[in-house]
């Protein structure tokens, strides 16, 4: 990794903290300078994960601002989303493995709208539309609910989550010890 990059990445915070269930505010025209300096930290520090979304309450900014690349085959093709939401969904449902890189390691089945139609501004602060299915619509969600301080984890059983918590806590308890 060359200076530049381990520069511009922003250290994504891990669960449980309570930024990251904090709703996010909506980004307004004041928010423009900010933004600009974000996203690409933003993509550096999701690719580096590596992941393929990331929302900017996960690095500590609360603000409705996401990015997204699935980079299938290997091709980059990152979507900026501002002020995002979900403005249709199918009654169909979808079960997908999730994990989240605030929580590492951890991985589980969520049901979801197996298709959404997603309304936001991009980078330019252009209005756009996206409809999506399969990876792209959980992504989408996953990141969405990111903004109103829900993780994925949130959408299991209270028996499932604390399980899967107390085996975060202790990987990361771990991971510091040899550290050390
Ligand atoms: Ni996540």
């Amino acid at each position: 990794m060359t200076r530049e990059i381990a520069d511009s990445l922003i250290p994504i915070l891990i669960a449980p903290n309570p930024i990251l269930k904090a709703r996010a505010r909506r980004v307004s025209a004041a928010d423009a300078d900010s933004v600009r300096d974000l996203v690409p930290r933003m993509f550096a520090s999701m690719y580096n994960a590596p992941g393929i979304g990331l929302a900017a309450p996960q690095v500590g900014i609360g603000l409705r601002l996401a990015v997204i690349d699935l980079q299938a085959d290997d091709k980059r093709d990152p979507v900026v989303l501002i002020n995002p939401e979900i403005v249709a969904r199918s009654p169909e449902l979808a079960t997908r493995e999730e994990g989240c890189l605030s929580i590492p390691g951890q991985y589980a089945d969520i049901t979801r709208p197996a298709r959404v139609r997603v309304r936001f501004e991009d980078a330019g602060g252009v209005r756009a539309e996206i409809e999506a299915e399969g990876l792209l619509a959980a992504c989408l969600q996953h990141e969405i609910d990111h903004l109103d301080g829900v993780l994925f984890i949130d959408h299991l059983s209270a028996l499932k989550r604390n399980m899967l918590m107390r085996k975060l806590a202790k990987e990361q308890r771990l991971k510091a010890e040899k550290a050390l």
